[in-house]
């Protein structure tokens, strides 16, 4: 079999001989490709169970849950819950923290994830994903203490995202790069397609709500006005934009062919800091895109490097292609 159809099985086991990874992170790993797998099913099968639509709850930050984000945060918990490392999991779903142990180790893992997102996608039928991200504590910890969980980006020993596109995919980074794994259907395995995936350095496509200009600040008005003043303009030439209001299916298309995603904080309701959640969005993609040798901030200062202070907590999220973040932080230090 070429080395580039590898199962996500083969290339994890070859991780765990040659790249120092633990077996108990393989484990971890392979159930949550699985949860991702029964997730794709439910989304795919979303509209034969009339569960595309709303739950009859909101979210600790306020959304109105749907069915699937209930069933796909089931998921996460259930199977990695099979991993006896998993000291406590953070889900965008659930309030709290949830504690599986009540005698965490270091060397213990703590789980982050976003079970759906773009869950606003489902009943229009346009990509979502799952989100992921792994800690590994080094130091003593006590069950049920919620800021033992507040942890930098930079101590992320691996993270990834699933999207529910046209077929499903796998992306993950352990530290050691970026790759890509498509679920393929028949043998039900994740299959190596996108080997060492990296993001071109310059681009002329950006995301972002634009329905928001009129809330950003003026620094980030001017970037936009400059870029899509075009050919005539200060850049000097043509931009193109997308917007698929999934994260994931942004963040891999910018994976694919380049690109910059926007979610800056603005003057809307959302003033603690833009709309994207530190730990189980922004962290995951920017510890991603900086192995694909693209670079993520808030605008100004890595992702990872920021400090969080509640596990909810939101940032400004500004990744992708690295010649644009960079020009975006001098706009935002020039203006
Ligand atoms: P989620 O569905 O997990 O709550 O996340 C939605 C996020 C993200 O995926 C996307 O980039 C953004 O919200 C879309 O925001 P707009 O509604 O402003 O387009
Ligand atoms: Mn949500
Ligand atoms: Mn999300
Ligand atoms: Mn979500």
């Amino acid at each position: 079999m070429p080395e580039h159809q590898m199962t996500f099985r083969q290339f994890l086991l070859n991780d765990y001989r040659h790249k120092g990874i633990e077996k108990d992170l393989v484990f971890l790993l392979e159930d949550i490709a699985t949860a991702c797998r029964i997730i794709s099913n439910h989304v795919r099968s979303g509209a034969f169970s009339n569960n595309l639509g709303a739950a009859k709850s909101t979210n600790i930050q306020g959304e109105t849950q749907k069915q699937l984000d209930l069933i796909a945060n089931d998921e996460f918990v259930r199977h990695c819950s099979n991993c006896s490392r998993v000291a406590a999991l953070v889900s965008e779903e659930v309030d709290e923290v949830y504690w599986l142990k009540d005698d965490p180790k270091p060397g213990d893992y703590l789980v982050y994830f976003d079970p759906l997102d773009g869950s606003s996608n489902l009943d229009v039928n346009l990509s979502v994903g799952s989100i992921f991200s792994i800690v590994q504590i080094k130091t003593e910890i006590e069950a049920g203490d919620a800021d033992a969980v507040l942890r930098r980006g930079m101590e992320q020993i691996c993270a990834g995202y699933a999207i529910y596109g046209p077929s499903t995919a796998l992306i993950v980074t352990t530290g050691n790069g970026v790759n890509g794994f498509t679920h393929q259907q028949g043998t039900g395995e994740f299959r190596l397609t996108f080997p060492d995936m990296t993001i071109p350095e310059t681009t002329s496509e950006f995301a972002i709500n634009a329905s928001r200009y009129r809330l950003w600040d003026d620094s980030m008005r001017k970037y936009f006005d400059d870029c899509i003043a075009g050919e005539a303009g200060p850049r000097g030439r043509n931009f193109n934009m997308r917007w698929t209001a999934s994260m994931v299916a942004d963040v891999h298309r910018i994976l694919t062919r380049g690109g910059l995603f926007l979610y800056p904080a603005d003057k809307g309701n959302r003033s603690e800091g833009g709309k994207l959640r530190l730990m189980y969005e922004a962290n995951p993609m920017a510890f991603i895109v900086e192995q694909a040798g693209g670079a993520a901030t808030d605008g100004r200062d890595r992702i990872v490097e920021a400090t969080p202070t509640s596990h909810h907590q939101r940032i400004s999220v500004v990744l992708g292609s690295i010649e644009e973040v960079k020009l975006l932080a001098d706009y935002h230090a020039k203006h």
